[in-house]
């Protein structure tokens, strides 16, 4: 927490160290046996303001808030039902919707915008995705969901699979692991949409491993965690640029036959055709009981972020 009464803004999870992980995640915990009761947030107001759909991170956010006993404002299609159509700015859309709540999570299709809205916003900015570039509050969730499962965040060998380049979730969550000991990452991509140097260029300063893989067979029984995602297919300039990259790695039963006994297979969903349902019933499918921890994890954000006292 900044000493001064800045803003504590969340917009990349390259502005973490250990300590404020540990303190979210410790915080997570607690927020999973608050009683009902308890409304540490009441009379707060949160917006959330999302350009691009949402199901997960939007509602999520917006349970966390009720739960802490605060208010939510929120447009669900700021790129059709916010006065961007008429060609306003994001930060000026922040700049007035921060007279009306006392933090925003933000959804945005460009890369960069939530440090443009962070730069001019007043009240708290919760980067909930912007274009290809970080969706840092779903890293939080994913690495302690990882702690929740396994026991342990560091010494683990863990693999990213699907779209790296374009997959902000794995981007956010490939840098939050240079605050861990011990990592040992495999890349798992189509040729089209590798890891990118940016994210691997922090992980070589950090001291983390990492490697790339073709064959997925190969990774799973030698992994502790499996981090599917999905192709996005939104960023694709071509449906065929699509097409050449989708379907080449599935989660089915017989991946899951090859899976590390222990291991978890997580994604940030949506899923497409990249976890078939089947799997879901192994207990090892983690990634139900992940997208729930993202209430905990955001009633711990936005309970530090929003001083009750302010
Ligand atoms: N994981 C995630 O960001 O999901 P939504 O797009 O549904 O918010």
């Amino acid at each position: 927490m900044p000493a001064t009464r800045q803003p504590y803004h969340v917009v990349e999870v390259g502005q973490f160290d250990r300590g404020a992980i540990e303190h979210l995640f410790a915080e997570a915990d607690r927020m999973r046996a608050l009683p009902v009761r308890s409304r540490p947030l009441q009379d707060r107001l949160l917006a959330t303001i999302f350009y691009e759909p949402s199901t997960r991170t939007r509602l999520s956010f917006e349970s966390a808030m009720h739960r802490l006993g605060g208010g939510v404002l929120s447009t669900e299609n700021a790129r059709e039902f916010s006065s961007a159509i008429k060609g306003e700015s994001v930060e000026d859309t922040v700049r007035i919707v921060a007279g009306y709540a006392d933090a925003i999570v933000l959804r945005h299709h460009e890369q960069g915008a939530a440090h443009r809205a962070a730069a001019v916003s007043p009240v708290p900015i919760l980067n909930a995705g912007d274009g290809p570039g970080e969706h840092p509050t779903q890293a939080v969730l994913d690495l302690y969901t990882i702690g929740h499962e396994l026991g342990r965040i560091d010494g683990l060998r863990v693999a990213l699979v699907g779209d790296l380049r374009f997959g902000r979730t794995a981007r956010s969550l490939a840098r939050l692991f240079r605050l861990t000991t011990g990592t040992e990452l495999v890349f798992v991509s189509p040729p089209a949409v590798p890891m990118g140097d940016d994210v691997r260029a922090e992980l070589d300063a950090a001291g983390v491993n990492y490697r790339d893989e073709i064959d997925l067979a190969t990774v799973l029984p030698e992994v502790d965690v499996v981090y599917q995602t999905r192709i996005q297919r939104e960023r694709f300039a071509t449906r065929d640029e699509y097409d050449a990259s989708r379907g080449v790695y599935v989660i089915d039963r017989t991946a899951m036959d090859r899976l590390n006994p222990d291991a978890i297979v997580l994604h940030p969903l949506p899923r497409v055709d990249e976890i078939s349902p089947e799997v879901d019933s192994d207990p090892r499918a983690a990634y139900f009981r992940q997208a729930h921890n993202g209430v905990f994890v955001r009633m711990a954000l936005l309970s530090t972020v929003i001083p009750e006292d302010a």
